[in-house]
């Protein structure tokens, strides 16, 4: 991997520094130059007629469908097209059935999109929310263990925190829902794009990310993976025409066809794209997300990963030689792309570090839930040592100004 082509192909990283992609990430070169194709076509219609072009939009699925595939280490067919992140979500609450004498687990310092979507339902339907405690930051598969029982249906987990970048033992999380016979729902939007998360080694039942962050789509397009065990019990929660398996003859001859009535027995697909809209979507976002994610798979998640924390550990080094504290976890395995740091002075003195940083244009965030976060640090594969020294820099020179 060479790490300065890399940061050609992002030109929001020319005139600021930019630590800040667990927020939004910036878009590749190659990914605008798709969109632009895209656009083109919507603006020209080049296909022979529109029904052709209807067609050819939906193709522009099959790129971020293999992509994604080739970046989990799933089946093709084990993926499905979402939204966001939250939209999995939504479709998991929706075809999940929980009732009465049902729990589900999550624990306390998750992002709130990672309840929400029970919430409304659990009074609705009357299971209960049992939230897991965390301790020092970490939620511990031995505190998801002392909470499960014989009611629960779903531990719900981001395989990397959003405030502090924790990363779960997600091998141990497997294996707590399996003995238990409970859906392990993993939101992997922190980890996806910056370290290497391979369902065939780690094989989790359901995984939903959006493409905004670590992958560098910021279009409103994302995916889900959906066990082959987890496809055999779950119906999806809703049906389109375009989850109907393409018939044999072509959409274009079917819908010339006059005998065939709009009442059926249809062929849905039987792959894990059945969970998809199943209507015209976003083909923007299919173009983006393609081509941002070939661009990963072609330099590769591991030799990404690996650079990621190469510059993080300069990263700690220089927060810690400034003065600043690091509340992410540091040990391998538990560590990831995201450091957060406080300055150990109270929220709002980390406040007005961050804005003396933005105002120098070193774009970080601040983050917390219950209680646990500070200031977030991203460093992605288009960031080089120079941009968290300069980082650091900054800091210095706030604590001595
Ligand atoms: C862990 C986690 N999940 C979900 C989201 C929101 O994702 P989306 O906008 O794709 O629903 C965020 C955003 O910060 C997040 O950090």
């Amino acid at each position: 991997m060479n790490p300065d082509e890399i940061r050609s192909w992002f030109p929001g990283t020319r005139d600021k520094v930019f630590l800040d992609a667990a927020c939004v990430s910036l878009l590749p070169r190659q990914a605008d130059e798709a969109l632009r194709q895209l656009s083109d076509a919507f603006l020209a219609c080049p296909a022979r007629d529109a029904s052709a072009h209807h067609i050819a939009l939906d193709r522009t699925a099959e790129s971020p469908l293999r992509e994604a595939a080739r970046l989990l280490g799933a089946r093709v067919q084990d993926i499905a097209l979402i939204e966001s992140t939250t939209h999995g979500l939504q479709i998991i609450a929706a075809a999940v059935p929980l009732a009465r004498g049902d729990n589900i687990l999550v624990g306390d310092i998750e992002f709130l999109g990672v309840a929400v979507p029970w919430i409304p339902r659990q009074q609705r339907d009357g299971f209960e929310i049992r939230v897991v405690a965390n301790r020092e930051g970490r939620l511990r598969v031995d505190d998801f263990a002392a909470a499960i029982d014989a009611g629960t249906r779903m531990i719900l987990l981001s395989s990397v925190q959003w405030n502090n970048g924790y990363r779960a033992d997600l091998a141990a999380c497997i294996d707590l829902a399996r003995r238990h016979d409970v859906l392990l729902v993993v939101d992997a939007i922190q980890q996806l794009g910056a370290i290497n998360l391979d369902v065939g080694k780690l094989p989790v039942d359901l995984l939903v990310t959006g493409g905004h962050k670590w992958l560098n789509a910021p279009a409103g397009r994302g995916f889900m993976y959906v066990h082959p065990r987890v496809q055999e019990r779950l119906a999806s929660p809703a049906w389109g025409y375009l989850n109907i398996r393409e018939p044999a003859q072509g959409w274009a001859s079917y819908f010339g066809d006059p005998s065939i009535p709009a009442v059926r027995a249809y062929d849905f697909t039987p792959a894990a794209r059945r969970f998809e809209i199943g209507g015209t979507t976003n083909y923007p976002g299919n173009v983006v997300l393609g081509a941002a994610l070939a661009l990963l798979n072609q330099v590769g998640i591991d030799a990404v990963e690996r650079r990621i924390l190469q510059v993080s550990d300069v990263l700690l080094d220089s927060l810690e030689a400034v003065g600043a504290r690091i509340v992410s976890p540091r040990e391998t395995g538990a560590r990831s792309s995201i450091t957060t740091f406080t300055l150990g002075g109270g929220v709002a003195r980390d406040t007005q570090l961050l804005n003396f940083l933005l105002e120098r244009r070193i774009l970080i965030s601040q983050r917390y839930t219950a209680n646990v976060g500070g200031l977030r640090v991203s460093v992605h594969w288009f960031n080089n040592e120079d941009d968290v020294r300069r980082l650091a820099d900054a800091v210095r020179e706030f604590l001595s100004s």
